[in-house]
């Protein structure tokens, strides 16, 4: 009989980035962007070409005129392939036929494998059009300057994107690590009240599994987070990128190939939220209501003190965070759509179901199975705050 062969091999490819935090990024004496992508052109300047969310326009009338000023400048190092490309962002933003669109902008300026998409927008610009980079070529490199709390917190720091399909949030996506991402501060100022709360639960998420510390820290300064204290909030993100980047270089897992996921602590319930509500929640205020449940959920199992409930609860509120959604109510005929939430991310998961919850202040735990009674019991409890609030 003959002998098949198998040929088993095994290599690894290091990634390294820098995630970098300034304000004035696009002054021409901030050398950062110069820094981050000169020397990576093969034979001369880095060809590239930016992206640029619409929304910002209105709060940043020269921000297109500050791009290529800065390009102009540095030309030495930096070869755009065209002016700044304005394209509209958002939820709506993230769909496989802007995907598509995205593309064909990449390829109308002829960009090569080895050019660079310079994203500037919110965590769905980023997602959308890093999704996009992620696949021309097989892969451009990608360097994102988050303009939201939560992207330069959690979202724009990561090595994941995605848009939306067949009404699940992130159906279609990659794990590609970005070449660079340079959080600007400044963007911060021009926030809606509203967005600049929904990044905050992103902060609390980390914290309640990874860091006492932070979530005292967070505790204690919910009250100047809520009047926009720019300091507190530059903390934050900084805390949180960072505790965000550790996990990725040290969890033994950075493209989830396993089932756990700790960083979706509060998620299973969020991503259902977000989909149900139809957009009316911000990804950051459902997880905030996705935290409330689970943490609901881990008091409920003596996983956490009730003080830990009641603290982020209070601080959620402080920051004046909707705390209900009707999409959390039964339907007409009894059933929980919600509930749904719990199979979605099992198989989105890869079968298992893995839920991470607090287990003590600061630390983690993995469960397999979630108890849908106590379940409701957390929604009759947001419920019942809901209506004395
Ligand atoms: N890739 C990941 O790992 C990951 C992780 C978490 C969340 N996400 C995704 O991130 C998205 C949420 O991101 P988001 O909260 O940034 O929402 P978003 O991108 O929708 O931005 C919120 C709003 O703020 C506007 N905006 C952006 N920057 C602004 C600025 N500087 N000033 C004024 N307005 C500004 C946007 O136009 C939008 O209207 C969701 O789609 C979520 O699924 C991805
Ligand atoms: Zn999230």
């Amino acid at each position: 009989m003959r002998t098949l062969e198998t040929i088993r091999q095994r290599f690894s490819v290091p990634f390294e980035y820098s995630v970098s935090f300034t304000r004035t990024v696009f002054s021409p004496r901030n050398p950062i962007l110069r820094n981050t992508l000169g020397g990576q052109g093969d034979s001369g300047p880095q060809r590239l070409l930016f992206v640029v969310e619409e929304a910002l326009l209105a709060h940043y009338p020269a921000l297109l005129e500050d791009i290529a000023r800065y390009c102009r400048e540095h030309r030495d190092v930096l070869d755009p392939a065209g002016p700044p490309q304005v394209v509209a962002g958002g939820e709506s933003l993230k769909s496989a036929e802007a995907v598509f669109e995205l593309c064909a902008l990449f390829n109308h300026h002829e960009l090569c494998r080895h050019s660079s998409a310079c994203i500037v927008g919110g965590g769905a610009f980023l997602d959308a059009v890093g999704f996009a980079a992620a696949i021309v070529h097989r892969g451009i490199r990608q360097v994102r300057f988050p303009t939201t709390v939560l992207a330069q917190n959690d979202s724009g720091v990561g090595v994941k994107n995605a848009v939306n399909m067949f009404g699940q949030k992130n159906y279609i996506g990659t794990f590609a690590p970005p070449f660079a991402v340079i959080n600007d501060f400044d963007f911060l100022d021009s926030l809606s009240d509203r967005d600049w709360v929904a990044g905050v639960p992103e902060a609390f998420k980390v914290a309640m599994i990874k860091d006492a510390d932070f979530f005292h820290w967070l505790c204690q300064r919910t009250g100047r987070l809520a009047v926009r204290d720019a300091d507190a909030m530059e903390e934050l993100v900084r805390r949180c990128a960072a505790l965000h980047l550790t996990h990725i270089a040290t969890s033994g897992d950075p493209f989830e190939f396993g089932s756990a996921r700790p960083l979706d602590f509060g998620h299973w319930a969020a991503h259902k939220l977000e989909i149900l509500s139809d957009g009316e929640l911000r990804h950051g205020e459902a997880v905030a209501i996705g935290l409330l449940l689970d943490t609901f959920y881990a008091v409920q199992k003596e996983m956490v003190d009730q003080d830990v409930l009641a603290a982020v609860a209070g601080a959620f509120a402080e920051l004046k965070l909707p705390l209900w959604h009707d999409a959390l109510a039964p339907d007409s005929d009894g059933t929980w759509p919600l509930l749904d939430g719990i199979e979605e991310f099992r198989a989105h998961l890869g079968g298992e179901l893995h839920i991470t919850l607090p287990n003590g202040l600061g630390q983690k735990v993995e469960v397999s199975s979630l108890d849908t009674d106590v379940i409701l019991q957390a929604i009759a409890w947001l419920k019942a705050r809901h209506a004395s609030a």
